[in-house]
């Protein structure tokens, strides 16, 4: 169920409310009788942090947010995981809406209402039992003097778009091909307000992109290779900041093909990164914000068929360069090599790539963050890590050292798309770094884009993970 949270200066006597408190001795009183303020007390002692009373017209929710001298992104993550705890309750008692009353505790309200929101996602569509499932919650009234309407709106916009994020990692590809999905971010122009174009099959044959082209080659589904484009008219950035995004619609490996058991399964979330370029897009024209941004989204499906790209294969990628396939499961860097080469024609300050791009990644921060590395400034990349805490999608920053590029020299071309037993996350890294001429940053999303166990608000299947971190970037950029 969609969530919107909004602001009000008063609530009514049949409003459901929740109090916080920062200090577990103090809480306000006066909404409850000397027996509920002993229930209260009780529930204190039990280390409860969010204690629910059952009056005759309403709930109130006492929200306990300690800060114990932690770092504020720490206390805002506890307030999100705590706010999707209260979602959890709120729609067990199939409750619509509730207000969140600031009395002194503010700072950590916004976050609190973003876990209630991001927690109340579903993926309902192909469900016959969607009316019986669906959350009856749907709105977040938030009484406070020091939370502006502007600080609201950019909330539920991002709320929005990772929602639109995960929509879209969650479809499977039998109802999301790459042309589907081109449509997809079409759609999500016009009613955002950002330009787009979609190459089509020709149009990518015309260019020689390579990469993309071999990819496709064993698919019955031409390939698509999407622009987007938000240049509003005082873009504080002189030239633009290009956002990239793999987007293998699903990724059966090709004939290197990936073991059926398990490893295929979630496959159709190989597209996170397009999916998070154009999330962002998206939320960056809802908000009007004064930065230039380019997205650029190649993609295809990987599979086997009768003239799919073999191991042994020599490509020339769209830069001229020749790659060497020795797996054809390690197609990401392809498709992403041609779409950061095309990004060269923007002059741009910045490029920002996003993608499922190895297991190595995944396996070595599992989905608790995401890995990147590059070549951008320390300034940037020190504000991009600034980002990944305040959303709490941290980064891991891996070396990006030229030694690295031993391992993917090949004998007979000038580069081989996979490395060597060691680094696999890096490599690929590197890789995609000689397709580049500007300040460039690889964000690996393959640990928590897509994860099986419910995460708190994070939910369970697609995450959105990268869109609240762009955001929050840009947001930052634009002096917000
Ligand atoms: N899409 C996968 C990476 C992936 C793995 C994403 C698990 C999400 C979860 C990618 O195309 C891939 O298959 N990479 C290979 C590269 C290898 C062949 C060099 C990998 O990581 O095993
Ligand atoms: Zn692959
Ligand atoms: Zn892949």
């Amino acid at each position: 169920m969609k969530t919107t949270i909004r602001k009000v200066s008063s609530f009514g006597h049949q409003d459901h409310l929740v109090l916080f408190t920062k200090d577990k001795a103090k809480f306000n009183t006066t909404f409850f009788s000397k027996a509920e303020q002993d229930f209260v007390k009780q529930e204190i002692k039990n280390d409860k942090k969010l204690i629910g009373i059952n009056q005759y017209n309403r709930w109130i929710f006492l929200a306990i947010i300690e800060r114990g001298g932690k770092e504020q992104y720490i206390i805002n993550e506890t307030a999100r995981k705590l706010g999707e705890k209260l979602l959890a309750r709120l729609k067990a008692l199939q409750l619509e809406s509730v207000v969140l009353l600031d009395e002194g505790l503010h700072d950590e309200i916004p976050a609190f209402a973003e876990g209630m929101a991001l927690g109340n996602y579903q993926f309902l569509k192909y469900r016959k039992d969607k009316e019986k499932e669906s959350s009856h919650f749907n709105m977040i009234k938030i009484q406070s003097k020091k939370i502006t309407d502007e600080e609201i709106k950019l909330l539920n916009i991002v709320i929005e778009a990772t929602s639109i994020a995960r929509d879209l990692v969650n479809e499977p590809q039998s109802h999301l091909t790459s042309t589907v999905l081109a449509k997809e971010f079409q759609q999500m122009g016009k009613a955002a307000g950002f330009k787009t174009e979609v190459y089509d099959k020709a149009k990518i044959k015309s260019k020689q992109m390579g990469g993309l082209l071999a990819v496709n080659l064993g698919s019955t589904e031409p390939p698509t290779f999407t622009i987007m484009e938000w240049k509003p008219k005082k873009a504080i950035n002189k030239n633009p900041i290009v956002l990239v995004g793999k987007a293998v619609v699903y990724d059966t490996g090709g004939l290197s093909l990936k073991p059926t058991a398990n490893s295929m399964d979630y496959m159709k979330s190989d597209m996170a990164g397009g999916a998070v370029v154009g999330s962002v897009l998206y939320a960056l024209a809802k908000a009007d914000l004064p930065v230039h941004v380019i997205g650029l989204v190649p993609s295809t499906d990987n599979r086997p068929g009768g003239n799919a790209y073999t191991p042994g294969d020599v490509i020339t990628m769209y830069s001229g360069l020749t790659v060497e396939v020795l797996n054809t499961d390690a197609e990401g860097r392809l498709i992403l090599a041609d779409a950061l080469h095309h990004a060269k024609e923007y002059n741009p300050e910045l490029v920002m790539e996003f993608s499922t791009l190895t297991g190595a990644a995944a396996a070595a921060v599992g989905q608790y963050g995401i890995v990147c590395m590059g070549t951008a400034s320390d300034k940037v990349k020190l504000q991009l890590k600034k980002s990944g805490n305040n959303v709490f999608e941290r980064l891991a920053e891996f070396p990006f050292w030229e030694e690295y590029d031993e391992l993917i020299k090949s004998d007979i071309a000038d580069l081989k798309n996979i490395g060597g037993p060691v680094a696999g996350a890096i490599t690929a890294g590197r890789f995609l770094q000689h397709f580049t001429d500007y300040p460039y940053m690889h964000f690996d999303i393959a640990g928590p884009s897509f994860i099986r166990l419910a995460d708190s608000y994070r939910g369970k299947n697609a995450t959105g993970s990268g869109v609240r971190f762009m955001f929050d970037y840009f947001k930052g950029l634009a002096g917000l």
